[in-house]
């Protein structure tokens, strides 16, 4: 399995933290934010890592990563132009992808569940087109949010709807195939212009996506609130000796 991060977007959200310097580069707890999600793909075990970036200080997010040797990854970078959604981000990574199945982590994303591995390696050999692992937030109106049938199965996912249909969200891991980019190909922007994940999700529903639900620890940080619940929850893990170890500095 391949893996993509995506570290695009304006991150208007967190103006004016972020008026003159990337998003992915802002500190949670003791490391800058693009160590978590580049973390949630190392311990799924995929080595083969692409980065999509975009908005302010990208040199200084390549600087940051480098080749990726130090987190034993090997990274490749592709540059969007603008905030032209998630959806528009991933198909960035088509010619990278090529026939393998790959996981894709928002760049704002702080997981520290153990069970990624096992999401990741039941998707690759189960039958699904695609993945997402669904959370129960407080908040589900910021951000996608699953509709579910009676018997509990995702029948919709609907983008920050003001009267959300449960409190289930999808979190930003998804799983996907080959046949991602020829949805992402028929996919039309949304009202904010952008072309959304849960539009992408959408085409495999009912029947085709894996969503089981992730009982791990999650959180975003693409707002202030949720940029201090992510240090607190580093934090947290940190002293419980559950956070990975930050690599060192790589060798210039
Ligand atoms: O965090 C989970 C949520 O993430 C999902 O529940 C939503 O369905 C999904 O749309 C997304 O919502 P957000 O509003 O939080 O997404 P945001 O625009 O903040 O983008 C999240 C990350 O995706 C951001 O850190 C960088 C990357 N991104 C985003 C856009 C719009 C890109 O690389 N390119 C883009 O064009």
């Amino acid at each position: 399995m391949k893996g993509l991060v995506l570290a695009g977007g304006t991150a208007t959200r967190l103006f004016p933290l972020t008026i003159v310097t990337n998003k992915h580069l802002l500190p949670i707890y003791d490391r800058p934010m693009i160590y978590y999600p580049i973390a949630t793909l190392a311990g799924m075990g995929i080595r083969e890592v692409m980065v999509i970036v975009g908005g302010k200080s990208v040199g200084d997010v390549v600087e940051l990563l480098a080749d990726g040797e130090h987190f034993g990854l090997d990274l490749t970078y592709r540059y969007q132009r603008g905030a032209l959604g998630i959806a528009h981000a991933i198909g960035l990574a088509r010619d990278f992808v090529g026939d393998d199945a790959f996981c894709c982590v928002l760049g704002d994303n702080v997981l520290l569940g153990p069970e990624l591995a096992h999401a990741a390696r039941e998707f690759e050999s189960g039958p699904w087109g695609a993945g997402t692992l669904l959370y129960k937030v407080p908040d589900p109106e910021r951000f996608g949010v699953a509709e579910l049938d009676p018997a509990g199965k995702v029948v919709a996912f609907e983008e920050k709807p003001k009267h959300p249909k449960s409190d289930l969200i999808p979190i930003g891991v998804y799983f996907l195939r080959q046949s991602a980019f020829g949805f992402i190909d028929r996919l039309q922007p949304s009202t904010r212009k952008e072309l959304e994940i849960t539009d992408l999700l959408n085409f495999y529903l009912p029947n085709d996506l894996y969503a089981p639900l992730y009982e791990g620890q999650w959180t975003d940080a693409g707002t202030v609130t949720s940029l201090i619940r992510a240090a607190e929850l580093a934090e947290q893990e940190s002293r419980a000796g559950r956070l990975f170890a930050p690599p060192a500095r790589p060798t210039s």
